[in-house]
């Protein structure tokens, strides 16, 4: 018998979440944002929940070679572009957007020569400086892209550092507007957090990805419980032992829970092997969350590599083989990344491939046509 432990991938939450975003930005086109395998829900689960969307957006080149072989016709951006020279034949070959972002880049594309039109993101770095031309540069980089005859559409492209915290986006909306001023060309520029909150940011296109996974960007929950989001992640497991506890008595490697009174605690088949957080805490004011048999417990003691223990105190007819839910329907992966000094986008990404995953698939009115 295997391992209890099993993640479940909801494409309807998938497909919920897109209208969501589609709600939120109505006039926009939507790049459903997969990279990361699918935020770790793979490529071709996520893709039949998102299928909807106008356009994907992701990092490597199989990844879009892979949505190509699952019958995806419409745009596909590459969200750092290229890296090597050729790299060029291989945006020809499979109707590639790249981002533009660095002169690198727009000298590959002078030198290859590709007969195109090829579709160009010619990003603006207005501030979160990792990516993108700066702003005295821009004009300058989109005239040489303009120039080669084999670049078709140049939208203009950028990416806010802060649209999630009160710091906003109002100073990279600035030096974006002022730099793209009367220069043709759509824009791309919105995040999960700017397509919710900063509707003046969505322009032609909006570029999501957290939420469509059903996670918070400021990993709070209670910033996002208006917009109807569904996590598209389960994580499953059980408990496969039982300890009855007596005062004084620790739990894990460390020793660092220690019981005050006598206590149940239950052992589950998750440990940080399978993606479980090695950080979240067992102890103290802000101990992880946990589900078992549908009821709200603590994480006890440190994660270790196979197992977690959990008080079973407010579940007392818990027994070996009562089911537990690490996060997902239920239990929101962002409490459980709050107690672990992270967010929902790591825990996501970090699902381990030894866990099982089973899909919750769409029904058939519910499946939207390819576009
Ligand atoms: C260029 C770009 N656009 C969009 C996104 C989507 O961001 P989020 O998951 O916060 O919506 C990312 C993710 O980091 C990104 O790098």
């Amino acid at each position: 018998m295997p391992r209890p432990i099993h993640a479940v991938i909801h494409q309807p939450a998938l497909a919920n979440n897109l209208d969501v975003v589609r709600r939120c930005a109505p006039q926009s086109r939507v790049w459903a944002v997969i990279k990361a395998n699918a935020y770790g829900h793979g490529i071709r689960r996520a893709f039949a929940g998102l299928r909807a969307a106008d356009g994907f957006g992701l990092l490597d080149l199989n990844e879009a070679v892979l949505l190509r072989e699952l019958g995806w016709q419409g745009p596909i951006l590459l969200l750092e572009g290229f890296f090597q020279p050729q790299d060029v034949a291989l945006l020809e070959q499979y109707r590639l957007t790249t981002v533009v972002h660095c002169d690198e880049q727009l000298r590959m594309l002078e030198v290859a020569r590709p007969k195109g039109p090829l579709a160009i993101q010619l990003k603006l770095n207005t501030g979160m400086n990792r990516l993108g031309f700066r702003p005295e540069q821009y004009r300058t980089a989109w005239e040489r892209a303009r120039t080669l005859s084999c670049v078709g559409s140049i939208v203009h492209m950028t990416h806010f550092s802060d649209a999630d915290s009160a710091r906003g986006i109002a100073h990279q909306m600035e030096v974006f507007d002022a730099t793209t001023a009367n220069l043709p060309g759509e824009a791309s520029l919105s995040n999960s957090a700017a397509t919710l909150w900063h509707p003046q940011a969505h322009r032609a296109w909006v570029r999501p990805g957290v939420v469509l996974y059903g996670a918070s960007p400021t990993g709070q929950v209670a910033d996002v419980s208006s917009f109807g989001l569904q996590p598209a992640m389960s994580l499953h497991s059980e408990l496969i032992s039982i300890q009855d506890l007596q005062p004084g008595d620790t739990v894990g490697y460390g020793s660092l829970f220690k019981a005050e009174r006598p206590m149940r605690i239950g052992v589950v088949a998750c440990g940080y092997a399978d993606g479980y957080p090695r950080h979240a805490a067992g102890w103290g004011d802000n101990p992880a969350p946990v589900l078992v048999d549908g009821v709200r417990t603590r994480l006890v003691g440190r994660v270790s590599m196979d197992m977690i223990c959990v008080d079973l105190t407010p579940c007392p007819k818990a027994k070996v083989g009562s089911p537990v839910t690490l996060w997902g329907q239920g239990l929101p992966i962002d409490d459980v990344a709050a107690a672990s000094g992270t967010v929902g986008y790591e825990l996501m990404c970090a699902l381990s491939p030894r866990v099982p995953v089973t899909v919750a698939t769409l029904t058939a009115p519910e499946q939207p046509a390819l576009a």
